[in-house]
């Protein structure tokens, strides 16, 4: 077989030990070729590619971003997309391509599949907000730097009697704030799923700091929302792709705590600092187990499928349905969070 392999969305730990699952397990296991195309879609759509054989992959196994490049361009974007995309697959006689993404790179890959593609998924993001998979590859890590972060904040937290506000990823959802804010020990979680009013965080750090605390630790997801009509957030518009510019919540949010309290607020954004860098040890496997079994769905002819963890397993489910909708924090586990805030 000819496979061919594309990195698409925001980049993320993970990507290129699962682009070497992919090329060592069908080189050495079933004979066959394998393509990267460039930058994502746009490297099909643009018929730009690399190489990928087992030496081109020496190295990645532990290295952050992807050796192909990324961008969140789709092949619905233009009129004549999905046509481009045919032509190069042909021109490559490309017999499977493994689209490795997020939720935007997989509903256009399960789109392309309706329209006759032979395409499998592989879900990444810090996010982790992909439906159908208890996991997607990344978020571990991401998790990690958060915690890690957050316990060093602590420290100085404390030092200075302060309030720090971090601000995590999580555009539609808030598993690294929640996972990072129960692994940190954190005051308070903010995340998009639960809209916040600053009169009710306000008072839960006032209660803490009434018990003799001075020191708080308030975690918030970029894409956290206040209750409506209780706090103006700044519009940043949006980006080429239509997405919504975030980034920046924490300042608004330190302000309020600020003003409301008297507390003394400092505010950490900690950004791209989640994605990038080498993977953890369990996104290493997950990465690695992902890529091999989308190259046995390939040689399985089984097309129009992601690979998932599921009850510690690695399944294939229909892209349609993993795209069907965000997964969102479980209420349970922010539960778990609450009984720690104040
Ligand atoms: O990959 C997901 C994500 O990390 C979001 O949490 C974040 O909002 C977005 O990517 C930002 O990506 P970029 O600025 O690269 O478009």
């Amino acid at each position: 077989m000819k496979l061919g392999v594309l990195t698409g969305g925001g980049d993320c730990p993970g990507l290129n030990a699962v682009i070497r699952g992919v090329v060592r397990v069908a080189e050495r296991q079933y004979g066959d070729e394998v393509v990267g195309f460039l930058d994502g879609w746009a490297g099909v759509l643009e018929d730009r590619t690399m190489t990928l054989d087992v030496e081109a992959c020496r190295g990645l196994l532990p290295r952050g971003g992807s050796v192909l490049g990324m961008s969140r361009a789709q092949p619905f974007m233009y009129d004549d997309g999905p046509d481009r995309v045919r032509a190069t697959l042909e021109r490559h006689g490309i017999d499977g391509l493994i689209s490795i993404g997020g939720e935007g790179t997989l509903s256009a890959t399960s789109a392309m599949f309706e329209q006759g593609f032979s395409v499998i998924g592989v879900p990444k993001t810090i996010d982790n907000d992909v439906g159908s998979t208890e996991m997607t590859f990344g978020f571990e890590t991401a998790v990690e730097i958060a915690t890690e972060a957050i316990d060093r904040l602590h420290t100085t937290a404390e030092s200075h009697d302060r309030v720090m506000v971090v601000e995590v990823m999580g555009r539609h959802a808030g598993h690294i704030a929640t996972w990072a804010g129960i692994a940190g020990g954190a005051t308070m979680t903010l995340v998009p799923e639960v809209p916040f009013d600053m009169a009710d965080v306000c008072e839960s750090l006032v209660r803490r700091h009434g018990r003799g605390r001075y020191a708080s630790i308030v975690v918030v997801a970029e894409g956290a929302v206040p209750v409506e009509g209780t706090l103006d957030l700044v519009d940043r518009g949006i980006d080429v792709y239509g997405h919504k510019r975030l980034g920046g919540i924490a300042a608004v949010v330190a302000d309020e705590i600020e003003s409301r309290t008297g507390f003394e607020t400092r505010v950490t954004i900690l950004g791209y600092v989640q994605r990038g860098g080498t993977p953890t040890a369990f996104d290493r496997v997950l990465s690695t187990w992902f890529g091999v079994e989308a190259v046995h769905a390939a040689h399985d002819g089984d097309f129009g499928k992601m690979v998932a963890l599921q009850n510690g397993e690695v399944v294939r489910v229909p892209l349609a349905e993993a795209t069907a909708q965000l997964k969102l924090v479980n209420p349970a586990l922010y539960d778990i969070a609450k009984v720690f805030f104040g």
